[in-house]
């Protein structure tokens, strides 16, 4: 089960598209790896991976919101602030049982939805407020 970034989840911030593609590549890495029998060895790469990304990735947007006084900033913050806390709980998870399979079936499944739904929907909105505005 692989997942495809595509226009549809364009916020048309070329910086912010060009970070969502390189998350999405990140976790097909690991789709992949699981396809193939080796998602437990893949997981500590994603979950570091994913440790710097939230905050240089969401320091961005957050970094535009400020910048234009984006009315829906407390909200969508606080989202980005509840997958921040879950990727360090599952980086905990993995230094307390070490990379097992239901972790990274549960980190699949967490990140995969999160990034549909929050880039579908809290990221394209973002997106279209700040359009045309710099
Ligand atoms: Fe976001």
């Amino acid at each position: 089960m692989a997942i495809a970034w595509q226009e549809s989840l364009a916020t048309g911030i070329r910086d912010i598209d060009d970070q969502h593609k390189e998350l999405f590549k990140r976790v097909n890495a690991l789709l992949e790896a699981c396809s193939g029998g080796k998602g437990k060895e893949g997981i500590p790469g994603l979950l570091a991976f994913l440790t710097d990304y939230v905050v240089t990735h969401f320091g961005a947007e957050e970094a535009y919101m400020e910048r234009f006084a984006y009315p829906d900033a407390a909200a969508h913050k606080a989202l980005h602030a509840e997958f921040t806390a879950s990727i360090a709980a599952f980086s905990n998870d993995l230094a307390r049982q070490g990379p097992n399979l239901n972790l990274t079936v549960t980190v699949n499944r967490l990140v995969v939805d999160w990034l549909i739904r929050h880039i579908g929907k809290m990221d394209k909105t973002l997106g279209a407020f700040l359009a045309g505005r710099f």
